[in-house]
């Protein structure tokens, strides 16, 4: 059957739900043999098939699960180029380091508006066909006024959750002083009509928390709200700093110390955990489950990017947080919508409460179970974005 677009204001009934996850904290737990009912792009009903309302139109989807659209807090998508060789090389016995975010930037640079254009809706449709229906994009491989802003223009067209990370690394012929000079001016003044968020990489061989903190604030100042990259390769101050400000959220922590727990159990800063990242540089995991035993709240997102990691796979996060870090699979799950949401500040995604946007992810399986237990499965069978087949 072919679904009505629902655009116009006709509702949709989605029937046949063998098990419905809507993180409504009425339902305990998902919905077996459920309906869900779509009015002006939102959720309007949810609940058993067998009392489901009449709708302009219907669609079946045959007994498979259905869970909210993945909220992918964490992307790098405007970029040219690939590092296949450097991910070799690594696979090989090299390091990674944040020095090879250069190379990128030298590709970047070199490409133009239409390429940046094209490979970012490359990857964007990448994720919708994988269950992504929220990304966050991010700047941070121009580092030039020019080069971040015409990256954060372009992001716009495709997401309202753009981020300028000029202070990614300091790009080549600069001093830190200058560079910090550089992005806290211009070069934010260029950007922040593009952005929504202002983000920092706070690690050695990138920012110090001096810088970080100079960053955010003039972040702040032109609207944009903060969020950190930070305790990625080794411990440092990022996570800290990150909570003492109260940024929304707080990126990679997978080095930890006591300290860096408490405060993020007594912050309101989402914690992402990041796992292609780990994977695709043979690195440790994060604990995921020392943060939610702390009562941390955790997201997963991809960090999709040509460096650290090349997958815009939300369920490969999902299987690496269940099988790597400790999460159960609802957990997995929880953070890669709802908690994604929340490092976003948005209520009206993560979840298929009655008023969400009704994005959702249709699964080749009976149940969310299934995404970490088949893991490399193409199993999402349909997306929808506001009621519509995206
Ligand atoms: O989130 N940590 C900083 N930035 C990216 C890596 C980018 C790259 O290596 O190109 C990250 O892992
Ligand atoms: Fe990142």
């Amino acid at each position: 059957m072919t679904l009505r677009q629902d655009h116009d204001g006709a509702s949709v009934l989605i029937t046949g739900i063998g098990e419905l996850t809507t993180h409504d904290p009425a339902h305990a737990g998902p919905l077996r043999d459920a309906a869900l009912v779509v009015e002006r792009g939102t959720v309007a009903w949810t609940g058993p098939r067998t009392s489901a309302p009449a709708a302009d139109t219907a669609y079946d989807v045959g007994g498979r699960a259905v869970v909210p659209g993945f909220v992918d807090s964490h992307a790098h998508l405007v970029f040219a180029g690939d590092r296949a060789e450097e991910f070799a090389a690594r696979m090989t016995g090299r390091a990674y380091e944040a020095g090879g975010i250069r190379t990128t930037v030298a590709a970047t640079r070199a490409a133009g508006d239409e390429q940046l254009a094209a490979n970012l809706a490359r990857l964007v449709a990448e994720m919708r066909r994988q269950g992504t229906t929220t990304v966050e994009v991010k700047s941070g491989y121009g580092l030039t006024v020019r080069d971040e802003a015409r990256s954060l223009a372009i992001a716009r067209r495709l997401t309202p959750e753009t981020t300028f990370l000029g202070a990614h690394v300091v790009p080549e012929g600069s001093t830190p002083e200058e560079y910090v000079e550089l992005v806290t001016g211009p070069m934010l003044e260029a950007c922040a009509p593009h952005a929504r968020w202002v983000d920092v990489f706070c690690e050695r061989g990138a920012f110090d928390a001096d810088q970080a903190r100079t960053v955010l604030a003039a972040g702040a100042v032109a609207g944009l709200r903060g969020r950190m990259h930070a305790n990625q390769l080794g411990p440092g101050p990022g996570v800290q700093l990150a909570c003492e400000l109260g940024l929304v959220a707080v990126d990679h922590c997978t080095h930890l110390s006591e300290q860096d727990v408490d405060a993020l159990a007594s912050s309101g800063t989402t914690a992402t955990l990041l796992p292609g990242v780990e994977f695709s540089t043979r690195s440790p995991y994060p604990d995921a489950r020392r943060l939610l035993d702390a009562g941390v709240a955790v997201a997963i997102a991809s960090d999709c990017n040509p460096g650290s990691c090349y997958t815009s796979s939300m369920p490969l996060c999902i299987a690496l947080a269940v099988r790597e870090m400790g999460m159960s699979p609802a957990e997995a799950l929880a953070a890669a919508t709802l908690g994604g949401a929340r490092a976003l500040a948005r209520d009206d995604v993560g979840h298929l409460r009655v008023g969400a946007r009704a994005d959702l992810a249709v699964l080749d399986a009976p149940s969310y179970l299934h995404l970490a237990y088949r893991p490399g499965v193409p199993l999402v069978a349909q997306t929808f974005v506001r009621g519509a087949v995206g």
